[in-house]
C-alpha cells in the first residue's frame, strides 16, 4: 500500500523530510522542520485569502463546487428547501440532528419566548440617524446585545451556549425589523407570538397600525431563501465568526463580526450590488455593451462567479425556481428579464466560460426581495438573518475543537529594517521619503 506521505527535498541543503498526509492535507506546522539553519524559524506556507488551506475540520457543511453540491448536515440542500422550515434547518446546523417532533416543537417555543429585545435595544436604534444603512444598524445593536447580556461571556457552559443561541436566533429578525421601521421613519411593531418566526418577521416589517395580510407563498418563498442562506462553511463572514470567537469573545461580539464581514459588496452586499447593476444596465439591448467593459475589466458581472462553485451555485439553481412562485403572486419584475438575458449571454460567452463563472446566489434573490417589497440596502439583513444558524452553529464547532487556538496568521515581513527615530523637525517631505525607501529595496 501507498504511504500517506509527501516527501520534500529542500534543494537549499539537500536534506528531505517525510510529512504525513491525513484527509488529502498536510500540516503547515509539519513544514517548520525545513530549515537552513538552526536559528531559521523554519518553513512557512504564503496563502493569503486562504486559497487553499483548510483551516479547521468540520461536520456542519458539505460543499462541492465541482459537482454543484451542498449539504448541511449530510442533508442535500435542494431536499432542505422543499421539506424543512427554517427553524428546523437552524436546529439541524446547531444541534447536529434534525429535531423530532418535541424537539421541535421546545425549540420553537423557546425562540418565540425570546423574541422581545430589552427597551433600551429599541432606544440604541433610535440614535441611529434616519438614513442610516440597516447592516451598520444591525451590526452595531448585535454587538451591543452582549451589554445586556454578560452572562454570554461564559462560553464553556453548554448550557449558557445554547440560552444565547436562542437569544441571537430571537432577538435577530426583531432588531432587523426595527431597523426596516428605523430607515422609513415607522413606529416600532412587536412581536407576535401568535404567528410563526417567518410570519413573525414580515409583520413586524410590513405591517401598519397592527393590520398586515399575509401572503403565505411570500411567506414561504422568504423562508426558502433564509434556509439557501444557513450555512455556506468556511466563507468569509464565518470565517471572522470563527477568528473573532477564537478569542473566547461571547458570541453576540463573533457574530457581530460575521455581520460585518457579511455587510461587504464582495460577499452578502452582492445582491444589493446584482440589481444597482442591473438598473445601470437599464435596457437588453445595453447589455452587449455591459458584458465588453466587464470583460476588459473595468467592471465584474455581480452576481457571478465563486471562490468554491466552479458550476452552477445549487442554490441559485432554486432560486431562480422561487423567484417564478413569487412573481406569480407580485407581478413580473422588469429587471428579471434583463437578468435572464444577462445569464443566457455570459454564460454562452468565452470570457465567462473559460473562469468557470456562473450565476452565485446572489444573481437572483435581490429581484425576490425586491419584489417583496424590502429596499435594496435590505437585502444582506435578510442573508444575515438566514446564516445566523451556520454563524453559531461554527462557533460552537470552533470553541469545542481541541485543536483551535487563537487564530492568529503569521505574515512575510516585507517592510523597513531596523532604523533610528528621526525627530520631527528633521523630518523631511514624507513622500519623498518613502519614494527614496521605496526605491532602495
Ligand atoms: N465578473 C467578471 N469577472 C470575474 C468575476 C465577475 N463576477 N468574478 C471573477 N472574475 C474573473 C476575475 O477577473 C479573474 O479573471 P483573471 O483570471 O483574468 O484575472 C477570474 O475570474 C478569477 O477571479 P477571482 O477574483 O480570482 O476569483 P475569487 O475566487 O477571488 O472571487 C468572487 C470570487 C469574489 C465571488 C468573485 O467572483 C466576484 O467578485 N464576484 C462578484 C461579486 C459576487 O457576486 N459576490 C457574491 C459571492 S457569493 C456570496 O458571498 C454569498
Amino acid at each position: 500500500m501507498p504511504k500517506e506521505s509527501v516527501t520534500v527535498t529542500d534543494n537549499r541543503t539537500g536534506k528531505t523530510y517525510e510529512v504525513p498526509i491525513t484527509d488529502g492535507t498536510i500540516k503547515a506546522t509539519d513544514l517548520r522542520q525545513i530549515k537552513v539553519s538552526q536559528d531559521d524559524f523554519g518553513m512557512m506556507t504564503y496563502d493569503p485569502a486562504f486559497m487553499n488551506t483548510a483551516a479547521c475540520r468540520s461536520s456542519i457543511t458539505f460543499i462541492d463546487g465541482d459537482r454543484s453540491i451542498l449539504r448541511y448536515r449530510g442533508y442535500p440542500i435542494e431536499q432542505l428547501a422543499e421539506r424543512a422550515s427554517f427553524l428546523e434547518v437552524a436546529y439541524l446546523l446547531c444541534e447536529g440532528e434534525l429535531p423530532n417532533k418535541q424537539q421541535l416543537s421546545k425549540w420553537e417555543d423557546e425562540i418565540k419566548f425570546h423574541t422581545y429585545v430589552h427597551t433600551n435595544i429599541t432606544k440604541f436604534l433610535e440614535g441611529f440617524r434616519y438614513d442610516a444603512h440597516p447592516m451598520g444598524m444591525l451590526l452595531g445593536a448585535v454587538g451591543a446585545l452582549s451589554t445586556f447580556y454578560p452572562d454570554a461571556k461564559n462560553i464553556h457552559d453548554p448550557a449558557n451556549r445554547y440560552l444565547q443561541r436562542i437569544r441571537l436566533l430571537a432577538k435577530l429578525p426583531t432588531i432587523a425589523a426595527f431597523a426596516f421601521r428605523h430607515s422609513r421613519g415607522l413606529p416600532y411593531e412587536f412581536p407576535r407570538n401568535d404567528l410563526d418566526y417567518i410570519g413573525n418577521f414580515v409583520n413586524m416589517t410590513f405591517s401598519i397600525g397592527g393590520q398586515h395580510q399575509a401572503n403565505k407563498v411570500l411567506q414561504r418563498a422568504l423562508e426558502i431563501l433564509l434556509i439557501l442562506h444557513a450555512d455556506h462553511e468556511q466563507n468569509c463572514s464565518t470565517s471572522a465568526v470563527r477568528a473573532v470567537g477564537s478569542s473566547h469573545v461571547d458570541p453576540f461580539s463573533a457574530v457581530s463580526a460575521g455581520i460585518a464581514a457579511l455587510y461587504g459588496p464582495l460577499h452578502g452586499g452582492a445582491n444589493e450590488a446584482v440589481l444597482q447593476m442591473l438598473d445601470e444596465i437599464g435596457d437588453k439591448k445595453d447589455i452587449p455593451g455591459f458584458i465588453e467593459t466587464v470583460k476588459g475589466g473595468s467592471d465584474r458581472l455581480m452576481g457571478f462567479g465563486h471562490r468554491v462553485y466552479k458550476s452552477y451555485d445549487p442554490r441559485a439553481k432554486l432560486i431562480k425556481k422561487v423567484a417564478y412562485d413569487v412573481f406569480e403572486q407580485t407581478g413580473l419584475n422588469p429587471k428579471l428579464e434583463i437578468a435572464l438575458e444577462l445569464e443566457r449571454i455570459a454564460l454562452e460567452d468565452e470570457y465567462f466560460i473559460k473562469r468557470k463563472l456562473y450565476p452565485n446566489v446572489d444573481f437572483y434573490s435581490g429581484l425576490i426581495y425586491q419584489a417583496m417589497g424590502y429596499p435594496m440596502d435590505y437585502f444582506t439583513v435578510l442573508f444575515a438573518i438566514g446564516r445566523a444558524p451556520g454563524w453559531l452553529a461554527q462557533w460552537e464547532e470552533m470553541l469545542l475543537d481541541k485543536d483551535q487556538k487563537i487564530a492568529r496568521p503569521r505574515q512575510i515581513y516585507v517592510g523597513s529594517e531596523e532604523r533610528d527615530f528621526v525627530p520631527l523637525e528633521k523630518r523631511g517631505d514624507r513622500r519623498k521619503v518613502e519614494r527614496e525607501r521605496v526605491s532602495k529595496r
